[in-house]
């Protein structure tokens, strides 16, 4: 099954996060993909609300690099998971351009995977890496930094999640070819078994553009096991993107 992540940033007020999460739920009752909800973090307990006992699922945006402590401004995986979510972002690219360290990002990902809250790790290179012929070595650097010797306790007994979302295409409108996205999936396929030789499954998503037009080429691809969608799903048209699922 594919899975479809909701990122609505920081795009929603709380009331239409649960205005749109209820009419999700009200139009498309049984998707036949797997929607996950990552609505802002002070909208999370009522979008929680408004999909409980539905079939869509809830994800945190960011969490905090240890379990309980000092931190202010962070919130624990603790509190996400009593919050009702099953997984978590880490190292979208909005967040490394605020500054965020491969080093942080590996504290958070193994927070969340130790814990069992999974990581969604996100990876993606600039224009200017993709234009000199570097986009494959960015995208190692960033998965080896958080992946290498990864302590096999922490590792989730889940699918590791990527999401490929080359940051040049993040809110442009100008989406990754599905031919070259397929290509970056497969060699972040490889390089994810190499780092975790014991993982068993590696999921990899989708993210930049996606729109009800476009999702369709992206999901018919087998390398695409799903999209990350930002601007796109705040709106209720996000409906026609999960339709888009073919298997
Ligand atoms: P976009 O964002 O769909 O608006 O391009 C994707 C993302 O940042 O996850």
């Amino acid at each position: 099954m594919k899975l479809i992540v909701a990122n609505w940033k920081m795009y929603l007020s709380i009331k239409k996060s649960v205005a749109l999460a209820r009419n999700f739920r009200r139009t498309l009752s049984k998707p036949k993909a797997e929607v996950v909800i990552c609505p802002n973090l002070a909208a999370l307990s009522e979008v929680r609300a408004a999909l409980q006992g539905s079939a869509y699922k809830l994800a945190a945006p960011d969490i905090g690099t240890g379990e309980r402590g000092p931190g202010t401004g962070e919130i624990s995986v603790h509190d996400l998971k009593e919050l009702g979510c099953k997984y978590v972002l880490v190292g979208h690219s909005e967040r490394r351009a605020l500054g965020e360290t491969d080093a942080v990002i590996r504290q958070k990902f193994e927070t969340a995977a130790a814990t069992k809250l999974t990581p969604i790790l996100c990876v993606g290179e600039k224009l200017s890496a993709r234009k000199s012929g570097q986009a494959t070595s960015v995208i190692r650097h960033q998965l080896t930094a958080v992946l290498k010797k990864i302590p096999i306790t922490q590792l989730p007994n889940y699918p590791i999640t990527i999401a490929y979302e080359p940051i040049w295409a993040i809110g442009t409108g100008v989406p990754a070819h599905p031919r070259d996205a397929v290509k970056m999936h497969r060699a972040i396929r490889t390089l994810v078994t190499k780092l975790v030789p014991r993982v068993k499954v590696v999921r990899v998503l989708y993210g930049g553009s996606v729109d009800p037009n476009n999702a369709a080429g992206f999901l018919s691809e087998k390398e695409v096991d799903g999209l990350l969608v930002g601007g796109a799903s705040t709106k209720p048209s996000f409906i026609e993107i999960i339709k888009a699922t073919s298997h």
